[in-house]
């Protein structure tokens, strides 16, 4: 079974079809990547995906439940997580820190924990949850310094770090090398081969195909709303379809 799959998914913006009958599927433990020239809907196929946008048409099933048109909060609890840039007030707080609030929104039952000791020992583990993930991501390191003070790469460390707190079967990420230097892209995506084999499944929009083609199992092109190619990297760059896109700019 897949574990994402959408069928004929549309969204509309004022008569503009951003979304055309989408169908793109996603199997278990692989990086799907979505590819496309500039307006052709990939952050509004992701944003349909997980809840941000309502979509006009179409289905979404994940673990082969139907989740179509569920509120964000209601598709994260699902499994599905989609990495944010990380806003100004969390900038403020250290890379340990921005992971212990990850959780918060998941609505673990951090309110019911009425007895201090309880919580007391609930934040030990997430402390420690915290600590094994900053490792995994190399970058213990730096668990007390305030975010702000981070490169472009790190950030984007600490945002997988935090979708990591969350526990979840899917990440979604949108364009997560964009501004970062090569070689700290090329380990962003080593860890993601490594989050693979501990089970969890990537759909990432990108455009800096040089870096991750490498690391990527499966590759859906859009151009205009639709998908006008799909296969595996080599297969796809190799279209004439594709080509003439990024040629003629959509
Ligand atoms: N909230 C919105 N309201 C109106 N139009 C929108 C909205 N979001 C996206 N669009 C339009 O939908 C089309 C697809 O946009 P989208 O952002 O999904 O493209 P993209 O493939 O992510 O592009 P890029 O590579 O530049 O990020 C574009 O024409 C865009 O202008
Ligand atoms: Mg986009």
């Amino acid at each position: 079974m897949k574990i994402l799959e959408t069928r004929s998914l549309s969204k509309f913006f004022d008569g503009l079809k951003a979304l055309n009958r989408v169908n793109i599927e996603v199997d278990r433990q692989t990086l799907t990547l979505i590819i496309g020239p500039n307006g052709s809907g990939k952050s509004t196929f992701i944003n349909t995906v997980c809840g941000f946008y309502k979509p006009d048409e179409g289905r979404v099933y994940f673990e082969g439940r139907d989740i179509t048109g569920l509120p964000p909060n209601k598709i994260y609890e699902h499994g599905i997580v989609r990495t944010f840039q990380t806003p100004q007030p969390l900038k403020k707080m250290t890379v340990l820190e921005n992971l212990l609030v990850a959780n918060v929104h998941r609505g673990e039952k951090v309110l019911n924990a009425l007895r201090y000791s309880t919580w007391l020992k609930q934040e030990e583990e997430l402390v420690e949850r915290a600590f094994k993930i900053l490792e995994f991501l190399k970058i213990d390191h730096l668990w007390d310094r305030e975010s702000y003070k981070l490169s472009g790469g790190q950030l984007k460390l600490v945002e997988v770090g935090r979708a990591l707190m969350t526990n979840p079967k899917m990440i979604v990420m949108d364009e997560p090398v964009a501004g970062v230097a090569p070689a700290l892209a090329h380990e962003i995506f080593e860890r993601f081969v490594e989050l693979k084999k501990k089970g969890i499944t990537f759909l990432i929009v990108e455009h800096r195909l040089d870096i991750v083609m490498g690391y990527v199992d499966y590759v859906y092109v859009m151009a205009n709303g639709q998908v006008i190619s799909k296969g595996f990297p080599e297969e796809v760059l190799n279209d004439p379809r594709v080509v003439e896109v990024y040629l003629g700019g959509g």
